[in-house]
C-alpha cells in the first residue's frame, strides 16, 4: 500500500478522497456534522438544510467508490436528519441495522416542550450479500449470574453460553464526559468502545477502515488498537494536532475479543439477554 495508508489529512474530506484508489477500503465509519449548529471552527455544522443535505450527498459519492465490493459503511447521525441520509444511501447499498447509541444521560431538566433526546442514530450498510461480518470478534460475555442461572442440564455444553450473545442494535455506552480518562478536546468525540466494535466486526485484521470526519481521531486511534490500517480527513488543524498526539503516544494493547472480557461493561449489563 502506499502514500495515503495510515494517514490523517489535514484538508477538506471532499477534495481529499481523490487521494485514495476505488475499490480499497473494507469500512468506512463516519461521524460527519450532524448540523446541529456545533462549532467545529468552520462552518460545517451550520448550513441550510438544503446545502447540508446536498453536501452530504456530495461526500456520499465520493466516498463510496473508494469501498471494495463486500465492503460496509456504518454513519453516525440524529433523528433530525437520519431519516433523509438513510433514504440517500438505501439507494446505493442496503441496510442491515439502525442502531441506537443510548448515550447513558442522566436525567436532569432537560426539554419541557418535547421528549429529551438522548441517543445517535447509526446506520449500519453494506454492498453485497456477501459482506464481511465477524461476529465472534464482538460478542458479549454473559456474567456470572447469569451462566449460573442457565446451569441447568438442557444448558450444559451449550456453546452460546461460553462464546457470549450478539450486541444486539442498543448500544447503551456512556458518552464521554469531561473527566472521562478518553476525553480528548473535541466536542463530539466518541467513545473507543463503540468505535472498536465497529472495525472489529466489519473490517478484516489487516484490511483498511476510511473516516472522512476524523473529528479527534477516534476511528484512527481505534483501528491501530485492532490491527487494521485507517485514512481520513479532517478541516479543523487543532484538531488535527490533537489526532497527532492521540496517534503518537504508545500503541496500547489491543482491546480483547469481548467475549474473553472479564468484567461485564455498562453496555453487557444493559443488554443482557
Ligand atoms: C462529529 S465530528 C467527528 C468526531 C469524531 N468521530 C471523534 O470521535 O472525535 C465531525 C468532524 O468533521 C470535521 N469536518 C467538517 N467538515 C469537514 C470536511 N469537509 N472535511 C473534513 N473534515 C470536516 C469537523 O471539523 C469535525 O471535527
Amino acid at each position: 500500500m502506499s502514500g495515503w495508508i495510515n494517514q490523517v489529512f489535514c484538508e477538506d474530506a471532499l477534495t481529499g478522497l481523490a487521494r485514495i484508489p476505488d475499490g480499497s477500503v473494507d469500512l468506512i465509519l463516519t461521524d460527519p456534522p450532524y448540523n446541529l449548529g456545533k462549532d467545529y471552527g468552520n462552518a460545517s455544522d451550520r448550513q441550510s438544510v438544503d446545502a447540508y443535505l446536498a453536501w452530504t450527498e456530495q461526500w456520499i459519492d465520493a466516498a463510496l467508490p473508494k469501498l471494495k465490493p463486500n465492503g460496509s459503511l456504518y454513519i453516525f447521525l440524529t433523528w433530525r436528519f437520519s431519516p433523509e441520509i438513510f433514504v440517500m444511501l438505501k439507494k446505493r447499498m442496503a441496510m442491515m441495522n439502525e442502531i441506537i447509541w443510548d448515550r447513558r444521560v442522566p436525567s436532569m431538566g432537560g426539554s419541557v416542550r418535547s421528549f429529551s433526546s438522548v441517543h445517535d442514530t447509526i446506520g449500519f450498510f453494506v454492498n453485497r450479500k456477501d459482506y464481511y461480518f465477524d461476529l465472534d470478534a464482538v460478542r458479549i460475555p454473559y456474567d456470572a449470574a447469569t451462566k449460573k442461572a442457565r446451569s441447568r442440564s438442557i444448558f450444559v455444553g451449550a456453546k452460546w453460553l461460553e462464546v457470549g450473545y450478539n450486541p444486539k442494535d442498543l448500544w447503551s455506552v456512556s458518552r464521554l464526559h469531561r473527566e472521562h480518562p478518553e476525553r480528548a478536546d473535541h466536542p463530539t468525540q466518541k467513545p473507543l468502545e463503540i468505535i472498536e466494535r465497529m472495525v472489529k466486526a466489519s473490517c478484516p485484521p489487516g484490511g483498511v477502515v476510511l473516516d472522512p470526519f476524523m473529528g479527534s481521531g477516534t476511528t484512527a486511534l481505534a483501528a491501530r488498537r485492532c490491527g487494521r490500517n485507517f485514512v481520513g480527513f479532517e478541516l479543523n488543524s487543532e484538531y488535527c494536532a490533537i489526532i497527532d498526539s492521540r496517534l503518537a503516544g504508545p500503541a496500547p494493547e489491543p482491546v480483547r475479543k469481548a467475549a474473553k472480557r472479564k468484567a461485564a461493561s455498562p453496555l453487557a449489563t444493559a443488554n443482557q439477554e
